[in-house]
């Protein structure tokens, strides 16, 4: 039977579950709370390919953005014999608006452990790292404590629980970049290198790490997982819809009464989001628009209240889910001051690697400071919005990675819905 989200509050269903509710620094209170039994159900009932084909039934896809499914990716990686593959969770959450990994990380760091040993197992890998943000100090000290805790007690190391699997992981902390939140930058990172993307084929499955078979993984991702061991592929499809399984973080943020993060099985509306989860408009004013996905996602606007907020459904109108962050912004919010701050966002993390990127988010950035400054003196031109499109549009068929492909998004979504009657409203040329 599917659940709907009026039957959860704002406690966590899978992933969010325990956090708040365990003592995130004893890992006695995680097993207590059922810890590690998913772990050991894979490392004693299942062999490895078992434990793919559960993930692949779950219908589980990757929560870091792109939405791959996790169960096709680990697939790549299993069958190659290498001597070391890796497991890489993604943990730089850069994305602006974005804090969902952080709640987890804090509140419950042996799920992400357990997570990352299952798909350890799965893939026939022998070492992890989680690659997280430098500015995350309290998920930094809480997972380290956790990842002693777990050698400790025979869950990390060599043949553990004395079976021949062996698994170490460690933390690596990363500089801020939020390039190296993308997968391949993320590796030259690891490899003590300057973050710069890679070009892909290959991709980090086949050639990763030290040119290593690489599954890279998004926390969410991974604190799904035990889960779908202990209770099953078919249990978690009893949560969302056909294509967009399980459950989801929403991070609800800007003019809402009670912003917040909240763990929701995927389907649920905007109206839900906004009017049901965050409260309602603050100060009961009218909603303009949502920014979805972050810096990198697109703007929607009141005509899509009503339907699913999942990668399908989005994509049908040309938006996507990236992250989950919703920025709610009501009736009267300059959005052409936001537009400016998300172009500058762009031109200062682009890492110069390429041409279009390097220049493009530079002239991006320039334009919107003339149209803002046009606009203050009311004689915008129509023209610079359409140059901005036109360069956005050939970043996107250009750039060598997502960054230098994602203005497009925020810009055209921004015209459609709104920008353009902030020109209407003034003198247009
Ligand atoms: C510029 C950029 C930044 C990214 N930042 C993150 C991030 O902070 N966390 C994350 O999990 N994925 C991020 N991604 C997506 C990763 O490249 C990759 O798709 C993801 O980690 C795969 O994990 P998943 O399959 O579990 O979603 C980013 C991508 C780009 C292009
Ligand atoms: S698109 Fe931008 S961020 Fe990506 S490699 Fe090119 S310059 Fe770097």
């Amino acid at each position: 039977m599917r659940q709907n989200s009026k039957a959860f509050n704002r406690h966590g269903i899978i992933t969010l579950k325990n956090v708040g509710k365990i003592n995130p620094e004893s890992i006695e209170d995680f097993i207590a709370h059922d810890g590690y039994i998913a772990f050991e159900k894979a490392l004693f009932d299942m062999n490895e390919d078992e434990v793919i084909d559960e993930v692949k039934d779950s219908g589980l896809r990757g929560r870091g953005g792109a939405g791959f499914p996790t169960g096709l990716k680990w697939s790549f990686t299993a069958p190659l014999k290498v001597k070391d593959k890796f497991i890489i969770c993604n943990a730089d959450e850069g994305e602006p608006g974005t804090c969902k990994d952080r709640l987890i990380m804090e509140g419950d760091p042996h799920k992400l452990i357990e997570g990352i040993l299952i798909a350890g197992y799965a893939v026939r890998a022998n070492k992890g790292y989680i690659y997280i943000r430098g500015e995350y100090y309290l998920s930094i000290e809480r997972l380290g404590k956790a990842i002693k805790d777990a050698y400790k007690h025979g869950y990390l190391g060599q043949k553990i629980l004395e079976t021949n699997f062996s698994f170490d992981l460690e933390i690596k902390v990363g500089g801020g970049a939020y390039v190296c939140g993308e997968e391949t930058s993320l590796i030259e990172s690891l490899e003590g290198k300057r973050g710069l993307p890679r070009f892909k084929p290959p991709f980090p499955g086949i050639a990763g790490l030290w040119q290593k078979p690489s599954v890279v993984n998004n926390v969410e991702t991974l604190c799904n997982i035990p889960d779908i061991i202990s209770k099953g592929g078919e249990w978690f499809r009893s949560f969302g819809t056909k294509k967009s399984t399980g459950t989801k973080i929403f991070m609800i943020l800007g003019n809402v009464k009670n912003p917040g993060i909240i763990e929701l099985p995927q389907g649920v509306t905007l109206r839900e989001l906004i009017y049901e989860h965050g409260g309602g408009m603050e100060d009961d004013k009218e909603l303009k628009c949502t920014l979805v996905g972050g810096a990198a996602g697109c703007f929607v606007g009141p005509d899509l209240l009503d339907i699913p907020m999942t990668i399908e459904s989005l994509s049908e109108h040309g938006a996507a889910l990236g992250s989950g962050s919703i920025l709610v912004l009501k009736e009267g919010t300059n959005l052409i001051a936001l537009m400016k701050n998300l172009m500058h966002f762009f031109k200062h993390e682009s890492c110069g690697q390429c041409t279009p990127c390097r220049y493009g988010t530079e002239k991006l950035y320039r334009l919107i400071c003339k149209i803002s400054d046009d606009i203050a003196r009311n004689k915008p031109d129509v023209n610079d919005l359409n140059e901005m499109l036109e360069t956005a549009k050939m970043m996107q068929k250009t750039s060598l990675c997502a960054l230098g492909q994602s203005p497009l998004m925020p810009l055209e979504s921004a015209m459609k819905y709104c920008v353009i009657d902030e020109f209407k409203k003034r003198v247009i040329k």
